[in-house]
């Protein structure tokens, strides 16, 4: 068996509570080969304190059977490489927000220095039949550092995120050197069928590549495999989580806080890409055309708090403050308040007693590579009495969970509406959409993804 190497920005110990769900999924296959996985430590060093740019200090650790080696990165490389390109140009382009792209040239040196050093760092500790796996937009260019230095094992590669239509990721600058650097993969998934018309329409006609199979291009001397893989969650996992001690006081909490409401549940990381104004925007409406609903209906929107030193990230926080501050003030009363708005991480252990409770599941993101909340939605649902996904159609997880009621989050009038028929929805009609969504979402779970990505790059004659 070929030992495996996970790549990713962030890296976290897989036997640790907080760890999430791709870290357990890792975790597993980690362990099972004695792996590594590797990354930054999150921890960064001031030039006061010898952070010189290109220079990190690896940290190599054992946690079982797996190894954890992490880079400290020097303030500088940071700026640049995760605050700038990755979450100043790349996250906003690859989710079509043109308009908050900050195309600073001096990111991309930064992003690329890291890259290289990443590749500097890891080449040293690999190993002749290592299957190498490269995590999501921060990576992209890092196969192209490590075969430059010689690197022939099997390199495949994950976007968590969408890929958007080649004349939006035309709009970057570099977007040539960008997508030619994925040719130095074996393999490269995307979340969706529509990520991955995207990039074959890219391919061909940007790249001018050929499309020699179904699935494999050609070009700059090199052929590309792609493929869709969505990312599936842990559903036993979650099961088990749902019957523990801290999600049952969160639904006993719930029960004794909101008797005989009907609440409805956001869990989201503060990011415009969420459609988070969207979607109270959508309530408010609810609460306008519906006056039943006052005093009833009950949101309660988690926002945990993400990339604050990124400017757009206050300005959509400021945003939304104001809207659920508005919306307590016009309807709310002495006995009830409609929103109930949480800026705060709520514990992993936490968020399926959450889920549980609400009788909707709001998951309106306006772009979202796939979106597992939705999916966790779903999982944690009592099937003799579930509750209703609102899904928007911009989220990846609308190609495979198409019992829920998809909405267009840009059209508050509709998503109020769909809002309004969730809360309404009878108990059959609940229970057949709920049946159905489940047996996709434990078809198609952490391990089915994991599988099948690792089982495609295996295939592929290195
Ligand atoms: C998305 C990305 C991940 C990232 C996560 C949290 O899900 O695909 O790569 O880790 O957001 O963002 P952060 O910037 O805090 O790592």
């Amino acid at each position: 068996m070929s030992r495996l190497v996970v790549v990713s920005n962030r890296v976290a110990d897989p036997r640790k509570a907080a760890a999430g769900g791709l870290a357990v999924a890792l975790g597993d296959a980690l362990a099972a080969s004695g792996g590594l996985w590797f990354g930054s430590s999150g921890k960064v060093v001031e030039r006061a304190d010898g952070g010189a740019p290109g220079e990190a200090k690896l940290h190599v650790q054992r946690a079982g059977e797996v190894t954890l080696a992490t880079l400290d990165l020097a303030r500088e490389d940071h700026d640049a490489y995760y605050r700038g390109y990755s979450n100043g140009v790349l996250w906003p382009v690859f989710h079509y927000r043109l308009d908050l792209a900050d195309f600073d040239a001096g990111y991309i040196e930064g992003y690329r220095r890291v890259n290289r050093m990443f590749a500097h760092k890891l080449m040293p500790m690999l190993q002749p039949d290592d299957v190498i796996w490269i995590h999501d937009y921060h990576l992209i260019p890092l196969a192209v550092e490590l075969r430059a230095m010689g690197c022939q094992q099997r390199i495949g590669f994950y976007l968590h995120i969408p890929l958007p239509p080649p004349l939006i990721l035309a709009a970057i600058p570099a977007h040539e050197w960008l997508m030619r650097s994925l040719f130095a993969y074996d393999l490269v998934g995307l979340q969706s069928q529509a990520d991955m018309n995207h990039l074959r329409r890219y391919l061909v006609t940007e790249a001018k590549a050929e499309q020699v199979a179904p699935n494999v291009f050609a070009a700059f001397n090199r052929q590309l495999r792609a493929d869709a893989f969505p990312i599936g969650i842990d559903v036993d996992d979650l099961l088990a989580m749902v019957d523990g001690k801290e999600a049952q006081e969160t639904m006993a909490t719930m029960r004794e806080q909101y008797p005989g409401q009907q609440l409805l549940i956001g869990v989201d990381r503060l990011d415009y890409s969420k459609g988070l104004p969207q979607r109270i925007r959508a309530f408010r409406k609810l609460l306008e055309r519906h006056p039943e609903s006052h005093g009833k209906a009950t949101l309660i929107q988690v926002a945990a708090p993400s990339r604050e030193e990124v400017d757009a990230y206050g300005d959509i926080r400021r945003e939304l403050e104001g809207l659920c501050g508005a919306i307590n003030g016009d309807f709310g009363d002495l006995d009830w308040m409609p929103i109930r708005y949480i800026h705060r991480t709520v514990a992993r252990k936490r968020v399926p007693g959450l889920l549980r409770a609400a009788r909707v599941g709001l998951v309106t993101p306006l772009r979202d590579g796939m979106n597992l909340v939705a999916k966790e939605y779903v999982a944690t649902q009592d099937p003799a009495d579930p509750g209703v996904l609102v899904l928007s159609r911009f989220a990846g997880a609308a190609e495979q969970l198409t019992d829920a009621l998809l909405v267009n989050p840009y059209d508050t009038q509709a998503t109020a509406d769909a809002i309004q028929q969730a809360l309404n929805m009878p108990l059959a009609e609940r229970r057949m959409r709920h049946e159905r969504l489940l047996a996709e979402v434990r078809a198609h779970d952490i391990h089915w993804w994991r599988q099948r990505f690792l089982d495609a790059l295996m295939e592929i004659d290195a």
